[in-house]
């Protein structure tokens, strides 16, 4: 209902690689055109795990935001920035936890799930238990409708959701609410106020959804409004209090295809990578050594693709030609794995020059980045703090 505000943020896990760039970076490359985008670095996620050897989060940091910019991701279209250096995030976070039951937190399936995971550390922390809470912390202080994720992160924003309904349940009438609600529609001027009033009413006395859908219309569309204000008369519309945070929708990335060396998903746990920084070598050297359909152990013995992990490479990097060439070859023999992994390592390594000179140059000046950083940090701050103004004023904690 307000224009969309794009919000996603990753742990920094140091340098990236092909699977982050085929399932997330080139998400939000695209999105950055398409929307108004901020992408953070989640370090106080990577410290609800990692809280005994924070060392090397930092260092982690800054190659993640170098391959980010390596990458594509344009800091004159998206907003980079840290989330530790964002401090508003821990206040919310603080705040919000004074009203999150503990029964939501345990119920987040990936809290169970993580912590049988990673059973060699000692996960029954608060930070643990916290962690959808400080996301979602992350994504309500900038009223982010629209958050990338993939699949393993719904329930995250679901329970994000959740959190924003019961803080506005909770705090969302102000004093002297039906009142200011009506000064609100009244700088609306006389035409549109009067549309915004005929179309509440439809709604609230008809249940008329086409009604409701216009008049959330005309409020986006309206520019002479606070964002208090606005916020207010989306909640009047309902007849509820002031929405003062927004409930957030998962933008699912379709499920990246990018498999990794060994036909699984490619993920560092794996150990079946290519990163981003691969030299092209080192690139050639792993594509020619995994392995193929376990039944051609000799250059004469026909193949099968639907059992080879270089047939999937090739749906990410081949076209219909060298797709044809393989479907043909293989099962008849007439090429060898070798010469089919060929045009995989050619595409991989034409791909990843352009980035790798970039990552060279960013890496050269690190003054650049910390720039962009530093100013990302600053847009992102001004918008968290005016969320923060209005989450104190409704709970009435703004002293002032
Ligand atoms: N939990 C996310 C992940 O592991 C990272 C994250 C933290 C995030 N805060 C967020 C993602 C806010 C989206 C929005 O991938
Ligand atoms: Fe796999 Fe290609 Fe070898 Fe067939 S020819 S087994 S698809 S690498």
């Amino acid at each position: 209902m307000y224009a969309d505000r794009v919000l996603s943020g990753m742990r920094p896990t140091g340098s990236l690689h092909l699977g982050h760039y085929h399932g997330v970076l080139k998400n939000w490359i695209k999105l950055q055109h398409e929307y108004e985008c901020l992408f953070f670095v989640a370090d106080w996620h990577a410290l609800t795990t990692q809280y005994d050897n924070p060392r090397g989060i930092e260092a982690a940091t800054w190659e993640m935001v170098i391959d980010w910019l390596a990458a594509g991701v344009d800091p004159s279209k998206a907003t980079l920035f840290i989330q530790s250096q964002v401090i508003e995030h821990a206040e919310l976070h603080l705040l919000l936890s004074m009203m999150t039951p503990l029964g939501w937190l345990e119920r987040v399936p990936t809290y169970k799930d993580q912590q049988e995971k990673l059973s060699e550390k000692d996960l029954s922390t608060y930070g643990f238990l916290g962690y959808p809470l400080l996301q979602s912390a992350d994504i309500l202080i900038y009223r982010a409708n629209q958050v990338p994720v993939g699949e393993d992160q719904v329930p995250h924003i679901e329970f994000a959701r959740e959190i924003a309904r019961r803080f506005n349940h909770l705090y969302g009438k102000e004093p002297g609410y039906e009142e200011r609600a009506e000064a609100a529609v009244k700088k609306l001027g006389g035409k549109k106020a009067k549309l915004y009033q005929e179309l509440r009413t439809r709604y609230q006395q008809a249940g008329d959804d086409a009604a409701l859908d216009s008049a959330r219309a005309l409020l986006g569309e309206t520019q002479n409004l606070s964002l208090g204000d606005k916020e207010r008369l989306y909640g009047y519309l309902e007849g509820g209090g002031k929405m003062i945070l927004t409930e957030p929708d998962a933008l699912l990335t379709v499920a990246s295809k990018m498999p990794g060396l060994d036909g699984q998903k490619m993920s560092k746990s794996y150990h079946n990578t290519i990163s981003l920084r691969e030299d092209p070598d080192q690139v050639s050297t792993k594509i020619r050594t995994m392995p193929t359909d376990p039944a051609r152990v000799r250059r004469t013995d026909p193949g099968d693709p639907d059992k080879c992990p270089v047939w999937q490479l090739h749906q990410v990097y081949s076209g219909d030609d060298v797709l044809a060439w393989v479907r043909q070859g293989c099962p008849s023999a007439g090429i060898g794995c070798l010469e089919c992994k060929q045009p995989v390592i050619d595409a991989m390594q034409k791909e990843l020059a352009p980035i790798q000179e970039r990552t060279r140059a960013y890496t050269e000046e690190p003054d650049v980045v910390k720039n962009i950083i530093a100013d990302g940090c600053e847009k992102a701050r001004d918008l968290a703090r005016e969320t923060m103004r209005d989450v104190r004023e409704a709970m009435g904690l703004n002293y002032s």
